[in-house]
């Protein structure tokens, strides 16, 4: 079954073609990483998946349902999480405080504060409980807003560049997180770091200028001439 699939998806800004003419199907269950160089559209493209930015054209299916003028929040309790390439974290708000909000944004029958905990140790932040989330380093403020989407219990887990600014151990920690994830959440990676992408994704999915280049396994991605050329040569 597909948990998200797009269909035509395009955004524009100004004339230039950011994301164009997108088909794409994500199976439920499956870890998939999105890839591509800087300025590919990655970021536009889950953009409009979440509802932060409005399709010029095309649709966005979410378990069966049209969801391509559905506001962000309203995703949300759907059951999708997404985390922000740059940080936004409450930094005047403890990390406790921060995963809590966010455990509110999806309304759920579970407890706020049993969810928060659970967050916390899943991305080992769980003794910082208190700190202010401005006192992190930026590496631990990248595992809180993981936190904040796990907090949600998403169905789907959207995460834009989650490695960016973590240490080696760190993103040791975070590849066992996502296959320990993987279970129960599909998840959806855009990653630069392709030793985290060659170890966690079932599927790769390469973007280029705004179109789909290729997409298939590891293995068949990593050996792909055109993916090479457009990107894994050029300091992928
Ligand atoms: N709000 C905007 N207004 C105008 N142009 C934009 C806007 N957002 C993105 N773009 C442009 O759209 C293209 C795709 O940008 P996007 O941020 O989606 O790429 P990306 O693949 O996420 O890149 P990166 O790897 O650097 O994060 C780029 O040319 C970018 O400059
Ligand atoms: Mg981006």
């Amino acid at each position: 079954m597909m948990l998200m699939s797009t269909r035509g998806l395009t955004r524009q800004f100004a004339g230039l073609h950011a994301v164009e003419d997108v088909d794409f199907d994500l199976p439920q269950g499956q870890v998939r990483a999105l890839i591509g160089p800087n300025g590919a559209g990655k970021t536009t493209f889950v953009g409009m998946l979440c509802g932060r930015i409005a399709p010029t054209s095309g649709t966005v299916v979410f378990d069966g349902q049209d969801i391509s003028r559905l506001a962000a929040h309203k995703r949300i309790n759907l059951g999708m999480a997404y985390t922000f390439q740059i940080t936004s974290v409450f930094a005047n708000l403890s990390v406790a405080e921060n995963v809590a909000l966010a455990a509110r944004r999806r309304r759920h029958g579970g407890a706020v504060q049993d969810a928060v905990v659970r967050a916390l140790q899943q991305v080992g932040l769980q003794d910082r409980l208190a700190q202010n989330a401005g006192d992190l380093s930026y590496g631990h403020q990248r595992l809180l807003e993981i936190a904040m989407g796990l907090a949600q219990h998403p169905r789907l887990l959207i995460l834009d560049e989650p490695t960016q600014g973590l240490t080696d151990s760190e993103i040791a920690a975070f590849k066992a997180l996502v296959r320990g994830l993987a279970d129960t959440t599909t998840i959806l990676l855009i990653e630069h770091n392709m030793s985290v992408v060659m170890e966690t994704a079932d599927v790769i999915t390469v973007l280029n200028s705004g179109r789909v280049l290729a997409e298939g396994s590891p293995q068949a991605i990593h050996a792909d001439p055109a993916v090479q050329r457009a990107y894994l040569g050029t300091g992928g």
